[in-house]
């Protein structure tokens, strides 16, 4: 029987997440060397770096022709993210999602990866070490926290629902007025979080501890593996106006489907 390759690259995604997962939980309170990017809140540790190259290296000395988008290393193909091409094998990756929690020693992030295949998320792998969380995703066959099937929230009552979201590190410059968003779920008296991990806030929508996730300003390796999940999961995910999400574009709203249009429509008030 010929070989299953998505369900290889899914293996391979789960390997290579708890690898890395595990490395960064190992060395989380040793020395950490902390440097910033865009501003001083946007931090990135050395661990990040080296997460992206031994995944990086793990899928290479499988799929030598494999190509890579991740937050710390970039694009290794000159085309992407913009032409995914044909016959494009492409892992996208968040070495350490929730970064801040990471040096600041809360153990509120994970390693992401999803596995894009001609344009088309196929599966992906979101691990939390300090859980041994394991969320694997593969499009058309579910998605699993360790193994076991994952299905989003029944739960339709507003007051009954926990609901998560997240800022930008520029949020003080108010972008997408996120702060004028942010005040009217306060107002309505919803139970809202911010965790500070994008793809985790998506595993926990799929697996129904969140009834809802939304965000502006994200990039392919927050959301590759955990919009799947969310999909596969039973709930429903699209950008704040609407239209089904890609990973290539900025806003995303993900629910158990039952408060998706309340979330879309505080999002759209003015
Ligand atoms: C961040 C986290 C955070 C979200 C930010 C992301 P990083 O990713 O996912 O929850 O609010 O927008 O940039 O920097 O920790 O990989
Ligand atoms: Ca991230
Ligand atoms: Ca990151």
């Amino acid at each position: 029987m010929a070989m299953d390759i998505i369900q290889d690259y899914l293996s391979l995604a789960m390997q290579a997440a708890r690898e890395a997962g595990d490395f960064a939980r190992a060395v989380q309170l040793a020395d950490l060397t902390i440097t910033t990017k865009t501003n001083d809140m946007d931090i990135v540790t050395q661990v990040d770096a080296r997460n992206e190259q031994t995944i990086r290296d793990t899928v290479l000395a499988r799929y030598p022709d494999h190509v890579f988008l991740g937050e710390e290393l970039g694009a290794s193909d000159e085309e992407a993210p913009a032409n995914p091409g044909q016959n494009v094998v492409r892992w996208i990756i968040d070495p350490i999602d929730g970064t801040v929690n990471f040096a600041h020693g809360l153990p509120i992030w994970c390693v992401s990866v999803g596995v894009e295949v001609n344009g088309i998320v196929e599966c992906g792998a979101i691990y939390n070490p300090n859980l041994d969380e394991m969320f694997s995703v593969r499009r058309g066959h579910g998605a699993f926290r360790n193994g076991e099937r994952m299905h989003v929230s029944t739960q339709a009552n507003t007051t009954k629902s926990l609901f998560v979201t997240g800022f930008p590190y520029n949020v003080q410059e108010n972008p997408d007025s996120v702060i004028e968003q942010f005040n009217r779920f306060l107002n309505r008296g919803l139970l809202i979080r911010r965790l500070g991990s994008a793809a985790l806030d998506l595993a926990y929508v799929a697996c129904g501890r969140f009834e809802a996730f939304w965000e502006v300003g994200l990039s392919p390796w927050d959301t590759s593996a955990g919009q799947l999940m969310v999909r596969e999961a039973g709930g429903r995910v699209t950008h704040y106006d609407g239209m089904d999400y890609h990973i290539y574009k900025r806003s995303i709203i993900a629910t158990n489907g039952l408060h998706h249009d309340m979330i879309s429509g505080v999002l759209a008030e003015h």
